[in-house]
């Protein structure tokens, strides 16, 4: 049986009857294979190698997680730890874990209502900001994105795919450019994958091509999601994002972030404070299990950069749009 179209499009986080079931993301596009967690464990081992991956959704499985710990009398702050350390930079994870706790109970009914609670508002989250980012855009513009930022990685409907879907359907985009995001091929495999099925007219790119498009093309918004966000508005994405930041402000395309008000984390006073993962040699030495380097090769793999405030000209979050002073407008919006 097939889980993946729901009534709102892709859907990769299903609940089934007391089993969460994940859409395995990396076998996309080739295979659609459902990864089944009985338990927080199973929840973290699938975040951290990857089943289940971009920050929303990474905080949507976690709180299913604690449902299925809760469900099974398993004990909670064990069951909260292993989350915890699953994947260091999205800040959605411990949001969505501080929310669970929040609730102050251990009771499975009560979690699992709040664990849905979460991945429905997310949903709406994204629909919002898709409207939110689509008003920046005119028509007939051409956009650039990176990394997977869509249904996959989130509850639906995506946050920087979100606003290209939303701007899609107002008939404001000529063009989009969407990245292969190297090393894990995020862009190459999951964004151009759900941009055809949407029938989104996009060309693939080479990482290393962007800033050549940005010269030969006209681009007038590089659109990212985020992993964090600083209290000055840094912002953690994937690695790639600020090179594209510095080659968009060189050629005068704008540049926009879009994320949710769980990936702000204004206890983190900038960019510095945000700890960047690193993971495997592996994910740059093979390519889908094939070795491409030479044995023995030595590597450095960060999978998240920072891109300064000063090179972002618009945040978007659900509840609403920041402009400028960024540290001023994170303190309003986030109360
Ligand atoms: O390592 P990943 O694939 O989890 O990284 C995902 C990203 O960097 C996304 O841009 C970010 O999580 C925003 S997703 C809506």
């Amino acid at each position: 049986m097939s889980l993946l179209v729901q009534n709102q499009g892709i859907q990769p986080i299903v609940w089934d009857a007391g089993v969460l079931r994940l859409l395995d993301q990396r076998e996309l596009p080739l295979r659609e294979v459902w990864v089944a967690c009985h338990s927080a464990a199973d929840v973290a081992a699938a975040i951290h190698g990857m089943a289940v991956r971009g920050a929303p959704a990474i905080g949507i499985a976690a709180a299913y997680g604690l449902a299925l710990d809760a469900a099974a009398q398993r004990d909670y702050d064990d069951a909260e730890r292993v989350l915890a350390q699953s994947r260091p930079t999205a800040v959605n994870l411990r949001w969505a874990l501080q929310r669970m706790r929040g609730l102050g109970t251990t009771d499975a009914a009560a979690l699992l209502q709040e664990a849905q609670r979460i991945h429905h508002e997310d949903l709406a989250q994204n629909l919002r900001m898709g409207e939110l980012g689509a008003a920046l855009i005119e028509p007939g513009s051409q956009v650039l994105t990176h990394c997977n930022t869509g249904a996959l990685a989130t509850g639906g409907h995506g946050t920087a795919l979100g606003v290209i879907r939303s701007a899609w359907q107002q008939h404001k985009l000529a063009q989009v450019y969407n990245t292969e995001t190297r090393p894990w091929l995020q862009g190459a495999r999951l964004t151009a994958w759900e941009l055809l099925r949407d029938g989104i007219p996009t060309k693939l790119i080479a990482d290393g091509a962007a800033a050549h498009l940005m010269r030969s093309r006209k681009i007038d918004w590089v659109i990212v999601g985020a992993d964090r966000i600083a209290a000055n508005g840094d912002t953690a994405n994937k690695i790639g994002t600020y090179a594209l930041a510095i080659a968009a402000r060189h050629h005068g395309a704008r540049f926009m972030v879009v994320a949710p008000s769980g990936t702000f984390d204004p206890g983190c006073a900038d960019g510095q404070a945000i700890p960047i993962e690193e993971r495997s040699a592996r994910e740059l030495t093979e390519v889908q299990g094939k070795v491409i380097a030479p044995p023995g090769m030595q590597t450095w793999n960060p999978v998240f950069d920072v891109t300064p405030a000063g090179l972002i000209d618009a945040i978007v979050c659900e509840r609403g749009v920041l402009q400028g002073d960024y540290a001023a407008g994170i303190q309003r919006l986030m109360g």
